[in-house]
């Protein structure tokens, strides 16, 4: 198992090692490594046995740091930058030459993040390299909302777990594609679509996810998923095809009766999706740990952060 703790100056002297070091975040954890070395970048593959067509999202602490890391930087990306970072946005963006391909993937772009969590913000200001970093998972796998998580599957292979407590958020930052004429949302996540659009002034296009294609990285329809079959629909509807010890429920704001408390999960008892987002992950976590044969859930209002919710549950129910 990985040491869990706050230690800046420990998880610092790990990644100026090259090694690895699991970080929070307010979205979800992240698996990190200097994103400027080969050598620590290539660690992270295979921990979390990550295919190399899937780009690597690189963190840094402040919009002034982005010219080590992107090239020919439109004016909406400080825009949006100015708008919400610190935050739970990826903006997609020419690569910078020092980027190594292994973060790339081999494109020409790069994902830019400044993370809003206040143990990584100080961590990132400690070092003089960005950190390249995915959901700290193994691949397919639901993303980490508590440095828990991350031990539970990947403790053996990481040294050491920034502890920063269960993620304010929840779910993944949602992705900006700037390097097209035309703004493009690549996935739905923790800064609601809308608050894009106002500030845009605009509405945007949303590219759709693909079961195959790996030309549109991190786009699959089968991503995002426990184990256990996920069925999405009309919950009552699903339980008459089950008995009541076969199944587990994840639902917006209604408990059944008929089922054991120890097989539901309710996501927000006020209806809110905010914290519905925040506790989807663990929520699915948990169902996978039970003897039951399958996940019965619903789809949320498709408002705000209950896109992105909505968007993960058809993935894990793929
Ligand atoms: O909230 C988050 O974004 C978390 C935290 C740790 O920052 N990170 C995260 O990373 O979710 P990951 O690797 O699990 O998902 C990032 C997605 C991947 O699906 C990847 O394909 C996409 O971002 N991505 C990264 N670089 C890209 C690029 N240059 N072009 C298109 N997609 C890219
Ligand atoms: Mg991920």
């Amino acid at each position: 198992m990985a040491e869990l703790g706050t230690d800046i100056q420990k998880a610092a002297a790990l990644l100026r090692k090259k090694e690895l070091v699991a970080i929070p975040t307010e979205t979800v954890y992240g698996l990190a490594a200097n994103a400027f070395s080969d050598e620590a970048v290539i660690k992270i593959f295979s921990a979390k046995n990550r295919p190399a067509f899937d780009p690597l999202i690189v963190h840094t602490h402040s919009v002034a740091a982005f010219k080590n890391i992107a090239v020919q930087v439109p004016n909406v990306a400080y825009q949006l930058a100015e708008a919400f970072m610190p935050g739970p946005l990826t903006l997609i963006l020419r690569s910078a030459p020092q980027i190594p391909l292994l973060v790339t993937s081999g494109h020409n772009s790069v994902g830019i993040r400044i993370p809003r969590h206040p143990l990584t913000l100080d961590l990132l200001q400690n070092l003089d390299f960005p950190l390249a970093a995915p959901s700290a998972n193994p691949f397919g796998y639901v993303s980490p909302t508590s440095a828990q998580h991350v031990n539970e599957q990947l403790g053996d292979k990481i040294p050491y777990i920034l502890d920063g407590g269960d993620c304010a958020i929840g779910i993944e930052s949602t992705i900006i594609n700037l390097v097209q004429n035309e703004v493009e949302i690549l996935r739905l996540g923790g800064l609601a679509l809308e608050e894009i659009e106002a500030v845009l002034g605009k509405s945007i296009r949303q590219v759709k996810t693909s079961s195959s294609n790996p030309q549109a990285p991190g786009m699959l329809s089968s991503h995002y998923a426990p184990r256990k079959k996920v069925r999405l629909g009309n919950i009552s509807e699903l339980l008459k095809e089950y008995q009541p010890h076969e199944v587990g429920i994840i639902s917006f704001s209604t408990t059944y009766s008929n089922i054991p408390a120890q097989q539901q999960v309710m996501l927000s008892k006020a209806g809110l999706v905010e914290e519905a987002a925040r506790h989807l992950f663990a929520a699915l976590r948990y169902l996978d740990t039970q003897p039951i044969k399958v996940i019965l859930t619903e789809l949320v209002p498709e408002i705000g952060l209950g896109r992105a919710i909505n968007d993960r549950l058809r993935r894990a129910a793929f």
